[in-house]
């Protein structure tokens, strides 16, 4: 496996296999590479849990980092993406992980002599949070097939909506959106939240991205939260076993009511733990096939 760029490209057996080595770090597998490989972060996009949590993976394997500062780089002397991308390859990295806000930036690196994970491109893909979503369902219900879930939030914009569709349905799990009309992305099966949400077993909110609208919301974010979030009405209406994820950052009080965030349904801290061990299993990954 030369990159991880879009889990389409993989097989189920290599999406369940990357998952189950995961669970396996989670356990206690262990894997060292005694700071013989180095892995770049490049993030020309902000981040925080991708950034940080494939810097603590790198970490956990004995690798060494390398943590790219677009603001301060050679991109403001207009260097280029493939440019940039060459010169980590050059000067020895072993791994690229890389975000960018362009859709398939990764299309145009094809070039490069080392291996790629997309830490999220555009509105394209995010394998990772996928991977680190999957995994999370299976810790809780054991299995995907035959599992309904609704994704609620900014579909159209969201590379997490984007992946996990495809993937999910792939596994053999029933994938519903919902969402205000103006993000709903055309092909996906769209449903009313409130007609849903008591037969869900994951219902995974999505963050509003303000950052890649031109002030073309019709909401504020009361209104936003009284029609598409998940308030205490809504989530007494869960099924006793249903859980609450979201990729975060969250906008409290929008998507999710303040409280509920940490509440016993939520599982978004978890998310974010099983990041770690999603990211040890695909840098390892990349690695060992090198
Ligand atoms: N979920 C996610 O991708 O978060 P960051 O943008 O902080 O990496």
């Amino acid at each position: 496996m030369k990159n991880i760029v879009n889990l389409d490209d993989l097989s189920l057996d290599e999406i369940n296999d990357l998952i189950d080595e995961a669970l396996a770090f989670k356990n206690g597998k262990v894997v060292d590479y005694q700071q013989k490989k180095v892995v770049a972060n490049l993030f020309f996009e902000p981040s925080t849990r991708t950034h940080y949590s494939f810097d603590m993976a790198a970490g956990n394997l004995g690798c060494r980092t390398q943590n790219f500062e677009a603001s301060n780089s050679s991109l403001k002397k207009g260097e280029t993406l493939y440019d940039t991308c060459k010169l980590f390859e050059s000067i020895g990295c072993d791994a690229l992980v890389i975000r960018h806000s362009d859709d398939d930036y990764y299309k145009q690196l094809a070039a490069l002599n080392v291996p790629i994970l997309n830490a999220g491109d555009g509105k394209g893909n995010h394998p990772s949070q996928s991977l680190l979503d999957l995994m999370t369902i299976k810790e809780e219900f054991g299995h995907f097939e035959g599992l309904k879930v609704v994704i609620v939030g900014d579909i159209l914009h969201s590379r997490v909506a984007h992946s996990n569709y495809n993937v999910m349905q792939r596994l053999g799990m029933s994938v519903y959106t919902s969402g205000p009309l103006e993000y709903k992305q055309e092909g996906y099966n769209y449903v009313d939240f409130d007609e849903v949400i008591e037969d869900m077993d994951i219902v995974m909110l999505l963050r509003v991205q303000h950052e890649r609208h031109q002030g073309d919301e019709n909401f504020s974010k009361e209104k936003y939260h009284q029609i598409y979030g998940l308030s205490l009405e809504r989530y007494n209406r869960m099924k006793d076993t249903a859980i609450i994820m979201h990729p975060a950052p969250i906008n409290r009080d929008v998507e999710i009511k303040d409280e509920l965030v940490e509440s016993e349904k939520s599982r978004i801290f978890t998310q974010m733990r099983n990041g770690v061990f999603v990211r040890m299993a695909m840098i390892h990954k990349v690695l060992e096939d090198e």
